[in-house]
C-alpha cells in the first residue's frame, strides 16, 4: 500500500505553556471533535466510521474497553468480538500465534479511540536484549524542540498506577500527534510491518502502529515521558506515553493506564488531560 507523504510542517510547531485540565463533557468529546476533513477522511479508513457511539454502547460500563472492528470483521483477529470487551487472555492467545509474540487491536473506550498492544514482558526481561524478544523499555523522552523531559522509570516510582510492565499490556490513545488520524496496529502492509522487534524504540523492526494519513509510526515498547500542547490554547502538559519511531508526528502517543479486571480490560478516567491535544 502507497502512503501519502507528509505535508510540510503542519502541526509541528506548537507552543508550550501552563498547564490543562478537562472535564468530563470535554473529555467524551476528544474522540471526535477536531479538525472535521482530515478526521472524516480517516475514520473512513480505518472503519472507525460509526464512533459516534455511546460511551457503553456496546456494553459494560464507563471504564471497559471495548474491540472495535468496524469494517475489518473479516479480517482483524478480533473481528468477531467487535464491541465486545477486551479480554487479556484473547491478546495472549493472538500472540501465541504469532512470530513474534505480540498481538494489538483497536478498540473504543468511553467513546475514544484506543489501541492495546500485549508485548510479552514478564517472559522476555530477563533474556539479553540481543535477543530481539520484545520487552517494554522504559526510556527518556525529548520534547519536539529536542529537550529533554524525563525519563520512564523515573516516573514510574513516583506513579505506579499508570503503567505496569509486568501485566504485558499497554494501551495507548489513537488520535496521532501530528494531525489527529487515528492510528492502526500493523493495518499498512510495507516493509514496517516486519513481523519482528528491535530494541532502541526506533524505526527498524516491526510491531509498531502506524498513522495511515501520513505513515507516522510508534512503538508501542517504548515508554517514555514527554511533552505535548493543546492545539488550540497552547496549554502543555507532560505524560508518560509511548515513543514516536518515525514519521512527521511529533511526540509519542499518551497511555491510558490500564486496570485490570480479571481478565478483563478496563481503564482509569484519572489522566485524560494527557488526551487534549488535539481538542
Ligand atoms: S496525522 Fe499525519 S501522520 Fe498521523
Amino acid at each position: 500500500m502507497k502512503l501519502r507523504p507528509a505535508p510540510a510542517t503542519e502541526g509541528s510547531e506548537l507552543s508550550m505553556v501552563g498547564d490543562v485540565s478537562v472535564n468530563r463533557r470535554q473529555f467524551m468529546r476528544y474522540g471526535f471533535n477536531a479538525a472535521s476533513g482530515v478526521l472524516a477522511a480517516t475514520l473512513g479508513a480505518l472503519g472507525f466510521a460509526s464512533i459516534l457511539l455511546p460511551p457503553s454502547g456496546g456494553g459494560g460500563g464507563d471504564s471497559a474497553v471495548l474491540y472495535w472492528a468496524k469494517g475489518r470483521e473479516d479480517e482483524a483477529w478480533y473481528g468477531a468480538k467487535h464491541l465486545q470487551p477486551m479480554m487479556k487472555s484473547d491478546f495472549e492467545a493472538e500472540a501465541a500465534a504469532s512470530n513474534v509474540g505480540m498481538s494489538g487491536a483497536q478498540g473504543v473506550w468511553n467513546g475514544l479511540p484506543v489501541i492495546v498492544n500485549y508485548v510479552p514482558h514478564s517472559q522476555n526481561a530477563a533474556t539479553p536484549v540481543s535477543d530481539n524478544s520484545p520487552r517494554f523499555q522504559e526510556m527518556a523522552g525529548y520534547d519536539i524542540g529536542g529537550n529533554y523531559v524525563g525519563h520512564a522509570t523515573e516516573y514510574l516510582l513516583g506513579n505506579p498506577d499508570v503503567f505496569d510492565p509486568n501485566n504485558n499490556l499497554v494501551m495507548s490513545f489513537a488520535r496521532c500527534t501530528h494531525l489527529c488520524c487515528i492510528p492502526g496496529w500493523q493495518l499498512v502492509s510495507n516493509s514496517f510491518t516486519d513481523d519482528n522487534w528491535t530494541p532502541g524504540g526506533g524505526d527498524d523492526g516491526g510491531s509498531k502502529m502506524f498513522c495511515i494519513c501520513h505513515s507516522s509510526r510508534f512503538d508501542p515498547t517504548a515508554i517514555e515521558v514527554n511533552r505535548n500542547a493543546n492545539r488550540s490554547t497552547g496549554a502543555s502538559f507532560e505524560y508518560l506515553g509511548i515513543r514516536r519511531a518515525g514519521g512527521p508526528a511529533p511526540v509519542g502517543l499518551p497511555i491510558i493506564p490500564i486496570i485490570m479486571n480479571g481478565d478483563t480490560i478496563e481503564a482509569s478516567t484519572d489522566y485524560t488531560g494527557w488526551l487534549t491535544y488535539c481538542d
